[in-house]
């Protein structure tokens, strides 16, 4: 069986062979090259066919060794290793590595890429004066997203990005200063004064200690939250060619400094349909306030009036494998932190949603942003702040793409076609005649 595919064109009984691409699995994502329907055409003039595929449902922009998603099945494996089992057995920074070099760490490389990011935690005293800038109701996404384009003219060396141990050093120094930088945005919104860095904690550890230290000597972490934060930070260090992965890809393409490029990826998951849905769904839940009113809340989505937020998903047409996860985990949280009344209200509109026939039959899902919002709640992380505990872990899949980009010489500067549909050459009007 020829690995190609035969195409005629009927407007002029032309036929074309086309040959078809594979990944890993042969019966997931085997493609074509869009260039070669280029030579498709009706006369010689003729520019050729072009792919139309509004928001690259089914368009692939890259090849990738990093993630794999089965959504019909709910299966999601970084580099190989299933979600669940990197969940239980790994720390976040051993994932991190694990996307960036695409192998796990052995205890040596772990220990030394450890040091490295735990020693680039510090910002520049002026990173502080730059977000006293901010009003003090201004969103703490607003100010990660600001300050970390800031960063790049912070290490204006970070330019070089054909300069590997140069790159390496920016990777450091972005995976080890987000949470610094979300955690001032934080205490800026509150008015507390800056925390700085602990060396001595562990990543996740050390945010906790920059988040909520007060008047103690010296932060100790709960090790239930500390060891929950890590594994939502596992959950959430990378999920392929997302809406805000593209855009770092998309950026990155014109080769900036990574810098504006997680800026701008992170700007990319701000939006309520993506990143910013675990805010969503804690307002939603509160806006429901209580059990009895979730059958009015649902017909209202059926209605169309509006979407039941940490459901569905582009990929997963099933149970999203991390919200499985953390819909154990939420419980683990709660015994320790005190129940919620917001987690009633989530399990009941959960089983009502499950057995719902439009739910059914659109193959919706509670998704990763359903509980984690909970999660975050419980342990203290105001609302605004959802969003940046997204972007923090998410930052090591951003930098693992990016730069699988830059390695890649089939990749180019990002220029996606159109299909103009506006009218034909006409003459200029003047004003005094339109
Ligand atoms: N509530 C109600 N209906 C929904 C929902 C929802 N959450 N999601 C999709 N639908 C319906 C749509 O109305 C549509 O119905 P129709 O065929 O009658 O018009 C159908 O399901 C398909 O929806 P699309 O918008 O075409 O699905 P798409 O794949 O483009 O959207 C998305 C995926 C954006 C995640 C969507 O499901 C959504 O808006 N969910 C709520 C927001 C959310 O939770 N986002 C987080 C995603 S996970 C992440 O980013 C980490």
């Amino acid at each position: 069986m020829p690995d190609t595919l035969t195409i005629i064109d009927n407007r002029t009984g032309k036929q074309y062979e086309v040959p078809i691409l594979y990944g890993t699995y042969p019966l997931y994502g085997a493609a074509i090259r869009t260039t070669d329907l280029r030579q498709i055409g009706v006369s010689g003039e003729d520019f050729g066919l072009l792919g139309y595929d509004p928001a690259f449902t089914n368009t692939a922009s890259c090849k990738s060794r990093i993630t794999f998603i089965d959504g019909e099945r709910g299966i999601l494996r970084y580099c190989g290793y299933p979600i669940e089992e990197l969940a239980e057995k790994s720390s976040f920074l051993e994932v991190a590595y694990l996307v960036l070099h695409g192998e796990l760490p052995t205890q040596k490389e772990l220990d030394g890429w450890s040091w490295n990011v735990i020693h680039h935690s510090f910002v520049h005293e002026n990173i502080k004066k730059f977000m006293d800038g901010f009003r003090y109701d201004a969103h703490p996404m607003g100010i990660l997203i600001s300050t970390v384009a800031a960063l790049s003219t912070f290490y204006p060396e970070s330019k070089d990005i054909r300069n590997q141990q140069g790159r390496r050093e920016q990777i450091y120094r972005l995976i080890a200063k987000m949470p610094t930088i979300a955690a001032l945005a934080f205490r800026h919104t509150m008015g507390y004064p800056y925390t700085y860095p602990d060396n001595d904690l562990s990543y996740c550890g050390n945010f906790l200690n920059m988040m909520f230290k007060m008047t103690e000597l010296r932060y100790t972490p709960d090790p239930v939250l500390e060891k929950a934060l890590d594994i939502l930070f596992i959950l959430h260090a990378d999920h392929e060619q997302n809406c805000s992965t593209s855009a770092m890809r998309g950026v990155g393409s014109s080769l900036p400094d990574p810098y504006v490029s997680v800026a701008a990826a992170t700007a990319g998951l701000y939006g309520p349909l993506h990143g910013g849905a675990n805010e969503q769904v804690l307002r939603m839940l509160q806006e429901i306030g209580s059990v009895d009113r979730i059958p009015g809340y649902i017909r209202q989505v059926k209605e169309g009036v509006f979407r039941l937020m940490g459901f569905g998903h582009r990929l997963y047409k099933n149970y999203d494998p991390r919200a499985r996860i953390l819909r154990e985990m939420t419980h683990k949280v709660l015994e320790r932190t005190g129940s919620s009344p917001l987690l009633d209200i989530a399990m009941e509109l959960e089983r009502i949603a499950l057995e719902d026939e439009y739910f059914i039959t659109r193959l919706l899902y509670p998704n990763v942003d359903f509980y984690s919002g909970i999660i975050y709640q419980a342990m203290g992380f105001p609302v605004d702040m959802f969003p940046v505990l997204f972007a923090i872990p998410r930052t090591a899949g951003w930098l693992a793409q990016w730069s699988e980009m830059l390695d890649d010489t089939e990749q180019k500067i990002a220029r996606p076609r159109q299909v103009y549909i506006g009218p034909d050459t006409r003459p200029y009007l003047p004003i005094d005649r339109r």
